[in-house]
């Protein structure tokens, strides 16, 4: 793997991705991302660098993908409408991006015999009532009416989409299902929970939970997330889906609670039902912990870093920037 494309790669995990490609030495770097939810300023440090192009573009308004992505050796596909508050202000929008955007990466892989990884989510086993959830477990999406699960629905098609090619020996894929991944840089505004607990508390402002606290949380830090995104292609895991994902379990309330006392904050905790902030096109999963024996496998490689680790480290970075 010596030229690649990130695309999303301005995003929280795709900046993350890049700069670890481009200490691997990486020869060549292309970035796409049309800065929708990513932010320039992930990757102002290297995009200096002469390995890296960075296209500022939406993937579906880009004219000759074919030819763009002559050259490459393997493509990492990251970009997608992501987070909870960001899918429900932008429902159709995400929800086309997330299918048409990964089919045309998907085109333009098999036209240049580029293998691909795709990050898909937890968010597609539903309300699953498992304990735990394998990559084989049966998802449990809710009604059509209940617009969040649109984004699990996309994920799934861009899944569907890619093994099918794979079985016509089209396009050679690798499936991640992301659960909950936290780190510095990520943002709190489209609604992810670790960050936006930590802004709060820093500034002694009420920290908001959605529901009543007891559901629970399993949270894995970006760096070893990239690790495996690095070392599943390097095993060239085709065809497989892989949890991606923590086992600790955390409870909401806890969480906060946790942030309270790292940060010695003197926020209050209150609460409001999932209909009073969403709408009634919501629901939530009461607990999501992933299986991870088959990423072990093929990787060898555990999650490292605890919630402790990773709530004071991100507490650390948001005091210092
Ligand atoms: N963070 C998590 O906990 C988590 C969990 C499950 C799955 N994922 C998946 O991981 C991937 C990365 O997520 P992230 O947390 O880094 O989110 P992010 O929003 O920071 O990254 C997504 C990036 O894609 C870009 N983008 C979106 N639509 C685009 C388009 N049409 N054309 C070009 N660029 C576009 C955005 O600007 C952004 O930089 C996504 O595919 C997401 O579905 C993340």
């Amino acid at each position: 793997m010596k030229k690649v494309i990130v695309t999303g790669g301005a995003g929280f995990i795709g900046s993350n991705l890049v700069k670890k490609l481009l200490d691997l030495n990486v020869e060549k770097l292309l970035i796409i991302d049309d800065l929708s939810t990513g932010n320039e300023s992930n990757i102002s440090s290297i995009v200096s660098d002469e390995r890296v192009e960075f296209l500022n573009s939406k993937i579906e308004d880009i004219e000759s993908i074919n030819e763009l992505f002559e050259d490459y050796d393997f493509c990492y596909h990251l970009a997608a409408g992501v987070g909870v508050q960001y899918i429900m202000d932008n429902l159709s929008e995400s929800l086309l991006t997330n299918i048409l955007a990964t089919h045309k990466v998907l085109e333009a892989c098999q036209a240049n015999e580029l293998p691909i990884l795709l990050t898909s989510t937890s968010e597609v086993y539903g309300v699953a009532e498992d304990d735990v959830w394998t990559e084989e477990t049966k998802s449990l999406i809710g009604p059509t009416t209940k617009l969040r699960w649109s984004y699990a629905a996309s994920k799934m098609i861009d899944e569907f989409i890619a093994l099918s090619l794979f079985e016509e020996g089209k396009v050679s894929p690798i499936i991640v299902r992301l659960f909950n991944i936290i780190g510095p840089n990520q943002l709190s505004k489209y609604g992810m929970v670790v960050p936006r607990f930590i802004e709060s508390a820093l500034e002694d402002k009420d920290i908001l939970i959605h529901g009543d606290g007891s559901q629970s949380r399993s949270f894995t830090w970006v760096d070893d997330v990239v690790d495996y995104l690095i070392k599943l292609a390097e095993v060239k895991a085709y065809g497989e889906v892989f949890n991606i994902g923590q086992t600790e379990e955390i409870s909401i309330k806890n969480l906060a609670e946790l942030i309270i006392k790292k940060t010695n904050s003197n926020s209050q905790i209150i609460y409001k039902s999932h209909e009073e902030v969403f709408g009634k096109a919501f629901e939530d999963p009461k607990r999501r912990t992933p299986g991870i024996d088959k990423i072990i496998e093929f990787t060898g490689m555990k999650p490292t870093k605890n919630i402790e680790f990773m709530v004071e480290n991100i507490i650390n970075f948001k005091k210092n920037n």
